[in-house]
């Protein structure tokens, strides 16, 4: 078990209200999430009081928080630190009303000795929180608390302006923490380290160098038990207007003035700023060949379960310099990759057939894996007689360096900063409500949506978008597996 280093945890002892207790999202992140963070010692004395629809009681949530963290802990689950754990756990359903929450909060600090804070996590589609917001408003609990509110937060712009006027009715903006689990990637954040920690890329880091940039998160997975809630939302809602979005932020801002919550959310916020209107000529829309005949989905459902599309950021740094973006359901593999091509030589010296250009340009590639990798290919010559070009390459897997146990999965890294009052990897009410703006043109015109085969790329239309460059997915070369001598 990884040793907490000082000042990482929370100054206060915690109560955790987790609103939506036993849906899907509870179940597979935060429930085991919050057990890591209290057995590795990050939340001593953490209490968390489930609430969700469900009429359950103390020990039926206790059972049921058990069988979460059998099926999907990510580590070994220890007898002492598992009773420790559900000593700390209650439940009030919601029907319960205001008063029997106050209640349970009451009791829950009556244990702690000094000074505690409360954080709301509502695990729930922003919309449906609302109820339960309000439920917090009347209990009292908005002093000394923190909310954290799933996504997509909104639905456009209208959506996203309204849930944000309710939310601002009984919570201040600086108690608001909108999560987008993406950022609490530690490749995600290794951007940033890689980008201002060194002084060797960021030179180079624009339009002059760069030639074009790919984010691609293609997944394998189907819906599960999330029909209706995909139904209702989309690969373009469910994955570009929130994550995608956010990556690119992260990848395209200026360096802020310092680390810090304030000029970081700047920066990206004029990221988003200078982002033209996306084109629905720009867009692919797709759907699964089979997905209409799925249950709980609408035989004639316009819902995309794919989605490429070009945008475009019309700044100093970025102007003319395409980002394609696509991610979508049962597709041909599951990745996470940012993959920037960087510009080709101005003349060639090299002889004709040396392989000089045949692998495409040089490319800096980031898987945002939790067992992250970066790459950086390059021409370089192959061994022996003559001139002959070979694309090599560069690369650092994170575990090279022993520390992959270190890794905070995204939403324990997320929760913690949350309880610390952190908000550098949240995102803001107005960088939200521009994305929905930049995205309004879409929404309003949405392409049909095109057929592609379970288990391939996606409809054939995204090779015309990306012409005349081509999708980095499949890798032509894979990576090199640090297990492999010689690979
Ligand atoms: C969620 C989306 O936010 O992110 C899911 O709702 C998607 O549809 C998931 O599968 C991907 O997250 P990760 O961390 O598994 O890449």
């Amino acid at each position: 078990m990884q040793k907490v280093p000082p000042g990482v945890g929370p100054r206060h002892p915690q109560v955790v209200v987790l609103v939506g207790a036993t849906g899907d999202l509870s179940r597979r992140k935060l429930l085991p999430g919050l057990f890591h963070l209290a057995a590795a010692g990050f939340i001593p004395g953490c209490r968390i009081i489930g609430v969700s629809l469900d009429e359950l009681d103390r020990d039926g949530f206790r059972d049921f928080v058990r069988k979460a963290l059998d099926e999907f802990s990510t580590r070994k689950v220890a007898d002492d630190a598992w009773h420790t754990f559900a000593q700390n756990l209650d439940y009030v359903p919601l029907a319960a009303g205001a008063a029997a929450l106050r209640a349970a909060v009451d009791q829950a600090e009556q244990s702690f000795s000094g000074e505690s804070r409360r954080l709301h996590y509502m695990s729930v589609p922003p919309n449906a929180a609302l109820s339960a917001v309000r439920v917090l408003g009347d209990a009292g609990l908005v002093e000394r608390s923190r909310i954290i509110m799933e996504k997509p937060f909104g639905t456009d712009l209208a959506s996203a302006v309204s849930l944000n006027a309710r939310l601002h009715e009984v919570f201040d903006e600086e108690q608001i923490f909108r999560i987008d689990h993406f950022l609490g990637k530690e490749a995600a954040q290794n951007i940033l380290a890689f980008r201002f920690a060194n002084g060797l890329f960021e030179p180079i880091w624009n339009r002059n160098f760069i030639d074009h940039v790919q984010i691609d998160v293609p997944e394998t997975l189907a819906l599960g038990k999330r029909a209706a809630f995909y139904e209702a939302t989309g690969a373009f809602r469910d994955m570009v207007v929130t994550h995608l979005f956010q990556i690119l932020g992260f990848m395209a801002m200026e360096p802020p003035t310092a680390l810090e919550p304030a000029p970081i959310s700047e920066e990206k916020n004029k990221v988003f700023r200078s982002m033209l209107a996306i084109r629905p000529s720009d867009v692919v829309r797709g759907q699964y060949t089979g997905y209409r005949s799925e249950p709980g989905i609408a035989p004639e459902s316009d819902t995309e379960t794919f989605i490429a599309l070009k945008c475009s950021i019309d700044n100093w740094r970025w102007a003319g310099v395409p980002f394609f973006l696509r991610t979508g359901k049962r597709m041909a593999e599951g990745q996470r990759i940012i993959s920037i091509a960087f510009r080709e030589p101005p003349k060639s010296m090299f002889p004709a057939g040396s392989g000089v250009g045949a692998q495409g340009p040089d490319h800096l590639t980031f898987d945002l894996a939790d067992a992250s990798k970066m790459s950086l290919s390059f021409y370089g010559k192959r061994p022996g007689p003559g001139m002959r070009l070979d694309k090599l390459s560069l690369q650092f897997a994170m575990h090279d360096t022993g520390l992959i146990g270190d890794v905070l999965e995204a939403y324990e890294r997320l929760i913690l900063d949350a309880m610390r009052g952190d908000h550098t990897l949240f995102t803001t009410a107005e960088g939200i409500e521009r994305l929905w703006e930049v995205s309004t043109p879409l929404l309003e015109a949405p392409p049909a949506v095109r057929p592609y085969a379970p288990g391939s790329w996606g409809p054939n239309a995204i090779h015309q978008l990306v012409a005349p460059h081509a999708w980095r997915l499949p890798f032509e070369r894979v990576w090199r597996d640090p297990n492999r001598v010689g690979s």
